[in-house]
């Protein structure tokens, strides 16, 4: 045989064969290219076979040219099944029809939903949504509260003074000043927002949440305020939830009172949570003060009014029958978790 001839064969097999590894799309096609090449009866081994029928004197150089096609093909199907190990296969990539993976969805906390539900228990009504802000002056959280300077009606609630005249909200009740301030009457307002007092037991933390109320319009009497307050008790626990109202004092309203439940527990018998006596405590309110109209310029013989004071927090204790404040604010999400809004 022509050594010359078997050189060509030696190099079209090797072209053929680098072609036919870099093309391989997937295993089966990488596997069927290296039987055909590199295989036991395959077209290396046929064509090595041809060296014997070269004259003695061509046989070193057709071995080495051998050898190195050899050498050049093993290579390029190692690196043709390197490429397919991290290269997917066509086809097997992305299973579109398979689900998503679903991301958790959170809720709302259950204060939030709370101070919703009441305060729209109290749109029903006819009153109408207000806020304002959690730092507050002197002026609006007592001032104009009637809660004279040093006077110690202050000691109530003590806060986070900031600076000069500035502090964390006690209650929201400064919103009844700065929105008389800025309408006449009447007014219908429901106020939810975050309060701040110098408190942290099982029932108290530093921050919690209230919802303040304010009616001022001609005719207001306290039988509105109970009216008012017994129907928002019935529709926010159950429609036989009864109440009763205590005497009590506020230097912004006069009369003032501390609104009880029938114990949602016992249902007024007496047990743990109601301390034996079969009430709860849930909220302070009155008939606005008429000393709070000379501060913003109403009439008090043309107008009055009734407000209250409901802490979201204790609210939502009750309701749920929750028996730390923390759980609100731990950070643990487990408990809120089976309240979801
Ligand atoms: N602001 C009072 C408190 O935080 C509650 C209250 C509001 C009482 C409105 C009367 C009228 O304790």
């Amino acid at each position: 045989m022509d050594p010359q001839e078997f050189l060509e064969r030696i190099k079209s097999l090797e072209s053929e064969a680098l072609a036919g590894f870099a093309a391989a799309s997937g295993a089966d096609a990488l596997e069927a290219a290296r039987v055909r090449f590199l295989g036991s009866k395959g077209l290396l081994g046929e064509v090595s076979k041809l060296m014997a029928k070269l004259d003695k004197a061509a046989r070193p150089e057709a071995g080495k040219a051998l050898n190195g096609c050899r050498e050049r093909v093993s290579s390029a199907f190692g690196a043709a099944k390197a490429r397919l190990s991290t290269e997917p296969e066509a086809g097997d990539a992305l299973d579109v029809t398979l689900p998503g993976r679903r991301l958790p969805a959170g809720h709302t906390h259950l204060i939030t939903r709370t101070s919703r539900e009441i305060c729209s228990i109290f749109e029903k009504m006819g009153l109408a949504v207000t806020e304002g802000p959690e730092v507050e002056t002197d002026y609006y959280n007592f001032e104009a509260l009637n809660f004279p300077k040093d006077h110690p009606s202050r000691d109530m609630q003590q806060s986070l003074f900031l600076e000069e005249g500035l502090l964390l909200r006690t209650h929201t009740s400064g919103v009844q000043i700065r929105t008389m301030e800025k309408t006449r009457p009447p007014v219908w307002i429901v106020v939810p927002g975050k309060t701040y007092r110098r408190d942290d037991d099982l029932t108290h933390s530093p921050m919690f949440n209230q919802v303040e109320g304010l009616v001022v319009d001609r005719g207001i009497t306290m039988a509105d305020l109970k009216g008012v307050l017994a129907e928002f008790a019935r529709k926010f626990f159950s429609e036989s939830t009864k109440i009763r109202l205590r005497p009590s004092f506020f230097p912004f309203t006069e009369p003032s009172a501390e609104v009880d439940i029938a114990c949602v527990s016992c249902g007024g018998k007496g047990c743990r949570i109601c301390k034996g006596s079969g009430w709860l405590e849930v909220l302070g309110c009155g008939m606005v003060d008429p000393a709070l109209y000379d501060y913003v310029g109403y009439d008090a013989n043309e107008v009055s009014g009734f407000a209250f004071g409901i802490g979201v927090d204790r609210m939502a204790m009750l309701k749920y029958r929750l028996d730390s404040i923390g759980r609100f604010y731990s950070g643990d999400v487990r408990c809120m978790r089976q309240f979801p809004g």
